[in-house]
């Protein structure tokens, strides 16, 4: 196995062309066949070997035009064509072994079910094949198998034959008319439940929309068909992007390593972001479901109409559909919702991922394991950049770029480059110095520094930028960084700059810094600095709690009024850390309480604004982290917090109304408010009765969990006899159960270790499904801050052993639950020495994964590289 990077600089275009793909396939659970006929054509002229790539896969035969063919030598990954003519075609027949693939790339058993997964490399655990994402073919596929067993057999595109055979097989021939990179190739075999609908594209051609599901959960499967339909309507409406097939697919199924995968017509899905209803799935599952199906609907344009050159460039896809997922959320629900959700991703962890010795820029430059890079820095942090272009070219400019990209590139396999050429017809914005955030990783800081003369009264305001080496690029440059300005006094007045360098709200600093003059002021200004979150970066504004609490009165920004709040919060926690929590004066805890009372009928602010930050967000303002000192104190702080405003919380908890249940945003809102109050309420005397009351009489999904949470951390007597109540209604429902393992799993406990070994022998616990294995192992990791982080390192001991197995079963699963170890760097030194000692285990670990190798070692090096940074 090569553990050797490949360098994005590297990049050759393919030697060879393939235009046609036709493929035979006879399912069989540990032998399936498989006959690929391939049009092959050298690029240019060159007498280099055909090099064809190939994993895990057992060869019979090859055969060129025709003809057995006997010049080729086979390696571990690669299958080399001595002497090939110009066009030819070639014949190559294999086997593959699904039912033994824990991997879950290439084909595999789900179950009953057989899919495949391609992306990003996994067609060449299928067959023999240029698999990179420029070499784009036609594809017809055959499919073979039991009638009984497998009445479904699906792949990508059109159904254009069938029938049955003698033996009691059947098969079935599928056409995709669009050429495609192989990692959109898909096929499916079942038994499954069926629903059916269509819609009638604007330009008048009806769309069957087919959803497959396992037996028995027909049910729940109607929302997402109804997303479905809402997010073709949507991209119609915003983009102009219709459907281009006469069917869309949708299959679920239950071993999956990621959420979903775009593949042509046919989308395959973890079930988890299909199924849904009132009793099984909470609002935040049905937002879920939405996104992720209109996700992949719009890859169909983004993504597989306009494809990626090399997979260096993944954020050209990811970042603009994560980007488009975004916008069709906020228009489905609400907007402020919506980005606080995302800001809370990127703090918590693109953040993180920053700072780590994963660091990367959103176009990597090396990668050893491609799986490695499904990041939040390639989706996420890509998808605040194609946000930034919208900001700055605006909504019609915007658009007018989309669709220059779509009139030049449609068919095509492109860079972001070409990405931002496209963009640049449509403004007058010279958008070079902006692309740097392409190449450039790191977070930017962006500082203030004020200056006010009373006498003259004059106030300067200079906006510093500041991005700190990472462990990828020691130097780093300014940005071109469009921060959303406002500013006010104490009493609610706001100020502009003399010069109008803040045009529209927004200041483009596009230097190390910017100074804003202003005239006619009686008191230092207050800035407030990017608002809605106009850039990924950090802001260091050393403001008062007194100002922060003007800015959550005063500010024109939602999201920058939450945000002030989550300051005061953060301010407030440093004080319980240094033993000070009793000195946080009453007028703060009334300016607390005046929140409750002012915002009450705005359910959706108030709701987020009585969120205490995450652990993981503290962490990531703050250096050399001592989990055992900023856990506990948060939880001092939140148990004050419980205590000083009980009555209104109280008063507030009974006062919101939900009814009976209905997914709509005003249900949402005030059910996640509700939801949020009760985890405070848990803290006081009244804990134990309120907690057990709502989940007795919940009628939805929503309001049984939001009770468990409540009580999880802060009533250990009900929550157990709640968690027993929950799974014996649940058993039979691995994806409810889920729920109640990650409760579980994350519940602070001085015996959580040997609680961890007894959820693992649960009967519906096994290791060969990432969701049982994210539920358990990765929740515990990633969110049981005392657990994880226990003194003695058991915690990373625990989840280290384990990964040891899992790396056995399923790398791409192992390397994601690792990365909290991975982020040692960000800990006390105590702390960093047992996580390294364990990730050192990792590394000696012989056959270890490409996955975990990439992970573990550039973590382990980055050691040295601190020292320089
Ligand atoms: N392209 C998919 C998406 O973002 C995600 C994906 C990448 C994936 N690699 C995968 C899904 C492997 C499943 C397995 O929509
Ligand atoms: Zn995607």
């Amino acid at each position: 196995m090569s553990m050797q990077a490949k360098k994005r600089a590297d990049y050759q275009p393919p030697a060879f062309s393939i235009s046609d793909v036709k493929l035979d396939v006879r399912l069989h659970p540990t032998a399936t066949n498989i006959i690929s006929t391939l049009a092959v054509a050298r690029n240019g002229s060159h007498d280099h070997a055909l090099e064809l790539d190939g994993d895990k896969l057992k060869l019979i035969s090859v055969e060129v035009a025709g003809e057995a063919f006997e010049h080729f030598t086979q390696t571990d990954d690669k299958l080399v064509l001595e002497n090939v003519p110009d066009t030819f075609t070639l014949t190559i027949v294999n086997e593959v072994d699904p039912q033994n693939n824990q991997a879950l790339e290439g084909l595999y058993l789900s179950q009953n079910t057989y899919c495949t997964q391609c992306e990003a490399e996994g067609f060449r655990r299928i067959t023999y094949y240029l698999d990179r994402p420029d070499v784009l073919a036609t594809f017809e596929v055959t499919m073979h198998a039991d009638k009984e067993t497998y009445p479904t057999l699906l792949a990508n595109g059109n159904l254009i034959d069938k029938g049955d055979n003698e033996d009691g097989t059947h098969w079935v021939k599928w056409q995709d008319p669009f050429p495609k990179p192989c990692y959109l190739f898909a096929m499916v075999a079942g038994d499954f439940d069926l629903l059916q609908d269509t819609f009638t594209t604007a330009s008048g051609n009806d769309v069957k929309l087919e959803l497959y599901v396992d037996k028995g959960k027909k049910h729940r499967g109607d929302f997402a068909l109804a997303s479905l339909k809402r997010a073709m309507k949507w991209d119609e409406e915003t983009y102009g992007l219709e459907y281009d097939l006469d069917i869309y697919m949708i299959v679920a199924v239950d071993f999956f390593n990621m959420g979903a995968m775009e593949n042509k017509g046919l989308n395959i899905f973890n079930s988890k972001f299909v199924l849904a209803d009132q009793q099984s799935a909470t609002d935040e599952d049905f937002f879920n479901v939405e996104s992720v199906i209109a996700h992949e609907y719009f890859h169909n344009w983004t993504g597989n109409r306009v494809t990626c050159r090399d997979w260096f460039q993944l954020s050209l896809k990811e970042g603009l559909t994560v980007f488009r997922d975004q916008q069709f959320s906020a228009d489905m629900t609400s907007a402020l919702s919506n980005r606080i959700k995302h800001v809370r991703v990127m703090r918590e962890h693109q953040f993180a991922e920053d700072a780590s010795a994963m660091s990367h820029p959103i176009r990597p430059e090396e990668v050893i394991e491609m799986n490695n890079f499904y990041t939040v820095t390639v989706y996420d942090k890509g998808a605040e950049v194609i946000r930034m272009f919208h900001t700055l070219l605006g909504e019609d400019g915007f658009r007018r770029g989309m669709d220059e990209y779509f009139r030049r590139h449609d068919g095509q396999a492109v860079t972001c480059d070409d990405f931002v050429a496209a963009m640049q017809t449509a403004t007058e914005l010279d958008l070079t110095h902006f692309a740097r955030w392409y190449s450039q990783s790191g977070t930017p800081v962006i500082t203030t520094t004020t200056r006010y003369s009373e006498d003259s009264r004059l106030m300067d305001i200079t906006i510093a930028q500041h991005t700190p080496p990472t462990a990828d690029q020691g130097t780093k440059q300014p940005l071109f960084i469009p921060v959303a300005f406002d500013c006010i006094d104490s009493k609610g007045n706001h100020y502009s700059d003399v010069d109008s360098k803040v045009k529209d709200g927004v200041l483009m600093l596009d230097a190390p810094s910017v100074t804003l003059h202003f005239t006619e002021v009686d008191e230092p200004l207050i800035p407030v600095l990017l608002g809605n979150f106009s850039a990924p970066a950090k802001v260091k504004n050393a403001l008062s709690v007194e100002q922060l609490l003007s800015i959550f009165k005063y500010a024109n920004d939602a999201f920058n009024r939450w945000d002030a709040l989550q300051s005061v919060y953060s301010w407030c926690i440093d004080e319980f850390e240094q033993g000070q929590g009793d000195q946080i004066s009453a007028s703060v805890w009334q300016a607390l309480s005046d929140v409750i009372s002012s915002e009450k009928d705005n359910l959706e602010l108030l709701g987020e604004c009585l969120v205490i930050p995450s652990f993981e967000t503290l962490s990531q303002a703050r250096v050399l982290v001592d989990p055992n000192t900023l856990n506990p104190a948060r939880e001092l702080f939140c148990k004050a917090f419980a205590t000083q405003l009980e009555p209104e919380l109280t008063n507030l908890y009974e006062a919101i109304e939900t009814g009976t249940y209905a997914y709509n945003q005003q249900a949402v809102n005030a059910r996640r408010c509700r939801n949020v109050v009760l985890g405070h309420l848990a803290r006081t005397s009244k804990g134990a009765e309120l907690t057990s009351e709502q989940f007795t009489s919940a009628d939805n999904m929503t309001d049984s969990l939001g009770a468990l949470k409540a009580a999880q951390g802060a009533v250990p007597e009900t929550f157990e006899t709640l968690m027993q109540q929950f799974e014996k209604t649940w058993n039979n429902d691995p994806l409810v159960l889920d729920k109640w393992f990650g409760l579980h799993a994350t519940t602070e406990r001085d015996d959580i270790l040997s609680q961890l070994s007894l959820l693992q022998q649960h009967p519906q616990f096994t290791i060969n499904n990432p969701n049982r294995v994210r539920a358990v192992i990765g929740t515990f990791a990633f969110f049981n801050t005392a657990g994880f982080h226990d003194k003695s390192g058991s915690g990373y001991k625990f989840v280290t052993d384990y990964l040891l197995k899992l790396d056995e079963v399923n790398p791409q699963v192992a390397a994601r639950i690792v990365t909290p170890l991975t982020q040692w760097h960000n800990y006390a030194p105590a702390y960093q020495t047992l996580m390294k000692t364990q990730l050192n285990r990792l590394l000696g670990k012989e056959g270890l994964s490409k996955d975990l190798f990439e992970k573990v070692s550039k973590s382990l090096a980055y050691e040295t590289i601190s020292e320089r940074i």
